[in-house]
């Protein structure tokens, strides 16, 4: 397994670009079973979780072609022969689960694994089930696998979702847009990458209106058409890099950023002293003078602070002037980082979902372990404003979700290098 190697070092300088976003195009590309004709992305990432979409995908029948090193994807559901996804491949990505939605729409049955809990928490389908069995979907538990039918095909429905779930709120809308009649989904997730799949959607003769409010409208249609899609910028990358500067000084310009897309984190940076300018290419973003103040933080769901930069801002807060409070309120086990950052010096007390943080100075490099996707560029960014060498091993969660990291930080200045195992 690759290690990060990242020297503590001074202020980080230049321009980072942001890539596709990986949770928008993890629904994007289950969007192409529900037409026979061909959906192409544009603006694709290139992670792994996309390689994994695309093996599942292609294992259902779909033929999908990665053009310009991966970030064009050519997709075409016409040849799905087969709707059972496996959990040899489901077990390895959540995200997996959003073919179910697509699947019952198109082909009036699925067979798809249930994921299994992941580290950060269960992970459970209920809302999903729920909201597709509103359409009449029979959904049964057997043997690890959904098994779902809807002979006669779904029909739209009035759904109220008990928690505003991303991929709930995916699964639904995608299901509804072949239904017969109209479908209203109440407390409807409202995250940008919703929006975006809306956008692809009505790209392909969907009938959506409300996306990015609390409640989505579907109309359902006989058929969608092929479309081609450029992938919105992934939120979550940009907020990760705005930390960089933010953390070790400097001035860094990030490339695609709009402030729209991290309304609720910009507040905070600003509270903590940070500021952040919108350029004709992006967000500058510099550390205002002095030490970074503490602030505290609860993350909700869009347009809330977002749970997946909690790890990363608990990062910047181990050295703020003052305690911050983090509340992690969607996932019941997101501070798997913060052990990790105590062996960097860190003084961080965690109790259930609240985690104080006592800022010190400077933090210490050391050699430490990333757990999940996100706690792994937490300790990157940690590593970067440490004295000393800062060992982050098992990389892989780190390449599900990010590109180039080290040629992106070391553009900017930092210290940076990928060890093979
Ligand atoms: C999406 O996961 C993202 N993944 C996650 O990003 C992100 O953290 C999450 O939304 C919240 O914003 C993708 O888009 C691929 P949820 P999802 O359904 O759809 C509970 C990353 O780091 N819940 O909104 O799985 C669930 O257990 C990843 O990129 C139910 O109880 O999130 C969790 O506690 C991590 N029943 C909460 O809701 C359900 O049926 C949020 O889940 C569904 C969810």
């Amino acid at each position: 397994m690759d290690s990060i190697l990242v020297k503590g070092g001074g202020a980080l300088n230049g321009q980072i670009p942001i890539a596709g976003a990986k949770n928008a195009c993890l629904t994007l590309m289950p969007a192409a079973l529900l037409s026979e004709e061909p959906l192409t992305l544009t603006n694709a990432p290139r992670l792994s979780d996309i390689k994994t979409m695309t093996e599942l995908l292609q294992s259902l029948g779909a033929e999908i072609t990665a053009l310009q090193e991966g970030q064009v994807q050519a997709m075409s559901g016409y040849g799905v022969n087969n709707t059972h996804a496996d959990y040899e491949i489901v077990r390895k990505m959540r995200a997996s689960n959003l073919v179910l939605g697509p699947l019952l729409a198109r082909f009036g049955q699925a067979e798809v694994s249930l994921p299994g809990g992941c580290a950060i928490g269960a992970r459970p389908m209920d809302l999903h089930i729920h909201g597709l069995e509103a359409m009449g979907a029979e959904i049964e538990l057997r043997d690890g696998y959904l098994h779902a039918k809807v002979p006669g095909g779904l029909k739209g429905a009035e759904i109220e979702l008990g928690f505003a779930s991303v991929g709930a709120t995916e699964n639904i809308v995608m299901a509804a847009t072949l239904a017969k009649g109209t479908t209203v989904l109440k407390n409807a997730a409202r995250e940008p990458e919703i929006v975006d799949l809306c956008d692809c959607l009505r790209r392909m003769g969907a009938e959506i209106e409300g996306d990015g409010s609390p409640t989505i409208v579907i109309q359902g249609v006989d058929r969608l058409h092929g479309a081609t899609h450029p992938v919105v910028t992934d939120r979550i990358e940009l907020g990760t890099y705005m930390l960089a500067p933010a953390i070790c000084g400097g001035e860094v310009e990030l490339l695609g950023g709009r402030i729209g897309l991290v309304e609720a984190f910009c507040e905070k940076l600003d509270a903590a002293g940070i500021s952040v300018t919108e350029t004709d290419k992006g967000l500058k973003v510099a550390r205002k003078n002095g030490r970074v103040k503490a602030v505290d933080v609860t993350t909700e769901p869009f347009p809330g602070f977002p749970t997946d930069l909690q790890a990363q801002m608990m990062a910047l807060l181990c050295t703020a002037e003052g305690t911050s409070v983090l509340e992690e309120k969607i996932f019941e086990n997101r501070f798997m980082h913060a052990p990790e950052l105590t062996r960097m010096g860190a003084q961080i007390e965690v109790h259930g979902g609240t985690a104080t943080v006592h800022g010190v100075e400077r933090l210490k490099g050391a050699p430490v372990m990333a757990t999940d996707l996100r706690a792994s560029v937490s300790l990157i960014l940690a590593g970067l404003a440490a004295e000393g060498e800062t060992l982050v091993n098992r990389v892989y969660h780190l390449d599900r979700g990010y590109e180039q990291v080290v040629r992106k930080l070391s553009g900017v200045g930092a210290q940076i290098e990928r060890i093979k195992s």
